[in-house]
């Protein structure tokens, strides 16, 4: 059974600030003593450079960074610990694909298609492969609750496809997307699929391999993992395709001034030295997520995402960006009359976390024809009691304005 009250107690950032709500969990989330131990742990008892040292904290440094391997592998149902890259995040995990993956392949009229409700990360890299190559980049429509038309993107595939790049969850609204429909239609015609699990991660079960994903990126620190340290799940054959990008240490095999040859997979993409002490904290985060049944987590961020929705609706002039239904710890809106940085700003000076703004979707804001939203987002340790609070600050900056 979820108990957030003493979730709490595990993460020190609410000792130390014992007044903060916070609420912007979609942005990162706090880190747990556990993961704080852990990469202190590292830098204390056996800090060293891998796959190099012949001494004992080099053995053990290495032997704890891949061990993280096989422990990501099995948090995403991969087949192995091969098909995991650590990166520094979801954002270099999409160049990656995008450069080494389509990099090799993309050609003039080409096509590769995103969603309107991605995140930046998610749109630019296509977009710049795409305007390299001469290829196009296609965008599924959605509508004003965030649904994507699966008949529409079926229709829209065609040999020129290369790639369908997809958030598992969209980051400014929560919707959840049909992420498995996507696939099975996409499979059809061969096109390999790429889903963004920064959103879904934490708060999902995921099986790449029942999935049948081709990519599956996320990064450590929405699953109270530290920052800087991603994974990049994907398929052996499309690893076995994708040529590095970055070279230099620890991804060679021979390097002579004529030439140079590499590793395989996943060690060819981990050139220099890499965020070691980030890889440990991960699999620390992977550990403490572990203990908690994912659909305990689920339905616990389902009810205080209605409870927020339904208090939400008694402020005058409230609205809710994207849907009530289908949406995963994400409540995005607007008040008629109140600029959301505004919002955003006076509940800061309450020590009340969220965030506001176009949340890195510039082109779903256009879309929905908003400068912006206020974006409340839940983990596992936020309280209904939280929720009142906001609510009953947001009353009154309502009250401020327009009279009670
Ligand atoms: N992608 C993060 C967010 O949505 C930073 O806030």
């Amino acid at each position: 059974m979820l108990e957030p009250d003493n979730i709490r107690k595990d993460f020190p950032v609410f000792r130390e600030h014992p007044d903060l709500i916070y609420f912007d969990n979609a942005a990162t989330t706090q880190k747990p003593q556990v993961v704080i131990d852990a990469i202190t742990e590292f830098y204390t008892h056996f800090n060293a450079n891998i796959h190099r040292g012949v001494y004992d904290i080099a053995a053990k440094a290495t032997e704890r960074y891949e061990a993280v391997r096989g422990k990501v592998a099995n948090f995403i149902g991969a087949p192995s610990a091969k098909n995991i890259v650590y990166t520094s995040g979801t954002t270099a995990s999409i160049n990656l694909v995008a450069q080494s993956f389509l990099g090799a392949q993309l050609k003039a009229g080409d096509e590769v298609i995103i969603s309107q409700m991605e995140h930046h990360a998610n749109l630019i890299p296509w977009q710049m492969i795409c305007k390299a190559k001469g290829a196009t980049l296609k965008v599924m429509p959605i509508d004003r609750e965030g649904a994507i038309d699966l008949g529409t993107l079926r229709v829209s595939l065609s040999k020129r496809t290369k790639l369908i790049a997809l958030t598992h969850v969209s980051n400014t609204f929560g919707r959840i997307n049909p992420i498995r429909e996507v696939i099975k239609i996409a499979h059809q015609k061969n096109i390999p699929v790429l889903v963004d699990g920064a959103q879904s991660v934490a708060h999902f079960d995921i099986d790449v391999s029942d999935l049948d994903a081709d990519f599956f990126v996320f990064s450590g620190h929405k699953l109270f993992g530290p920052t800087g340290i991603g994974i990049l799940y994907a398929k052996e054959e499309h690893l076995n395709a994708m040529q590095p990008i970055v070279f230099g240490g620890d991804m060679i095999k021979n390097v002579s001034f004529e030439k140079s040859s590499f590793l395989s997979a996943p060690q060819c993409f981990e050139a220099g030295t890499t965020n070691i002490a980030g890889v440990i904290g991960l699999g620390a985060a992977i550990d403490y997520l572990s203990q908690y049944d994912k659909k305990e987590i689920k339905a616990y961020l389902k009810e205080l995402r209605e409870y927020a929705l339904s208090r939400l609706q008694e402020i005058k002039g409230f609205s809710l960006v994207g849907s009530e239904e289908h949406s995963s710890a994400i409540i995005s809106f607007v008040i008629d009359g109140v600029h959301p940085h505004d919002i955003a700003t006076i509940l800061g000076a309450h020590q009340i976390a969220i965030r506001a703004g176009n949340h890195c979707t510039q082109p779903l804001m256009d879309f929905l024809e908003l400068p912006g939203t206020s974006r409340m987002s839940f983990s596992i340790y936020n309280l209904k009691s939280e929720v009142d609070r906001a609510i009953e600050i947001m009353q009154e900056i309502h009250d401020l304005m327009f009279g009670a």
